[in-house]
């Protein structure tokens, strides 16, 4: 047994050893069931764009899917864009109210993050984020991957909420 390379992004396969030196042949590519059932979305209009990035092969799980947590992380610095407008220092993710994955992420793919206010507090702001992906091999065709909401605390030096200057109308 031998690990080859299927395609440019995707995982390993485990062919036989006498298969291995063979090219591997457009059936030894895995199946994307995601890019198959995932509609294709348009853009949200009522956000703004904060974050694009590609995960890494360093960023996956076991299955070769891209690792929840890695996505958390970066929805986490997404989120916290807009707030830190109207934060102007330091603050705190204090909640992950709802934190849903629609479909997988896949190594290659281009995030694009899209992050929008849904209520300021006195102490906190609330946002939406989606996530959405352009496969590596259809760009220009976007699948929403992710979506959460999440609360951001303005603190003081010593870390205790403090009050949000409202922005004026
Ligand atoms: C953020 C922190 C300073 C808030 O302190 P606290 O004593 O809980 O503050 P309060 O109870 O006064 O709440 C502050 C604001 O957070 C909101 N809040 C508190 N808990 C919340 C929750 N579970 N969900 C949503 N909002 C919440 C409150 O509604 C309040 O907002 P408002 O003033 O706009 O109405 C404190 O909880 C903390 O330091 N947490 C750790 C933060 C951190 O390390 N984050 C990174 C984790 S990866």
């Amino acid at each position: 047994m031998k690990a080859v390379r299927t395609t440019q992004y995707q995982r390993f396969q485990i062919v036989p050893m006498s298969n291995a030196s063979r090219p591997a042949a457009s059936s030894a590519i895995p199946s994307n069931p995601a890019r198959v059932i995932a509609p294709r979305v348009p853009l949200p209009t009522d956000k703004e764009l904060v974050l694009k990035v590609v995960p890494m092969p360093a960023d996956c799980n076991a299955n070769g899917d891209i690792f929840g947590g890695w996505v958390m992380a970066q929805v986490d610095i997404a989120g916290s864009i807009v707030p830190a407008r109207y934060v102007r220092g330091r603050m705190a993710t204090v909640a992950v109210n709802e934190f849903i994955f629609k479909q997988p992420v896949r190594v290659g793919d281009i995030l694009s993050f899209f992050g929008g206010v849904t209520r300021i507090g006195r102490t906190s702001i609330t946002v939406q984020v989606e996530v959405y992906a352009e496969r590596y091999d259809t760009q220009g065709h976007y699948i929403k991957v992710t979506e959460a909401s999440l609360t951001y605390v303005a603190i003081d030096d010593q870390g205790r909420p403090r009050p949000i200057e409202r922005p004026e109308v």
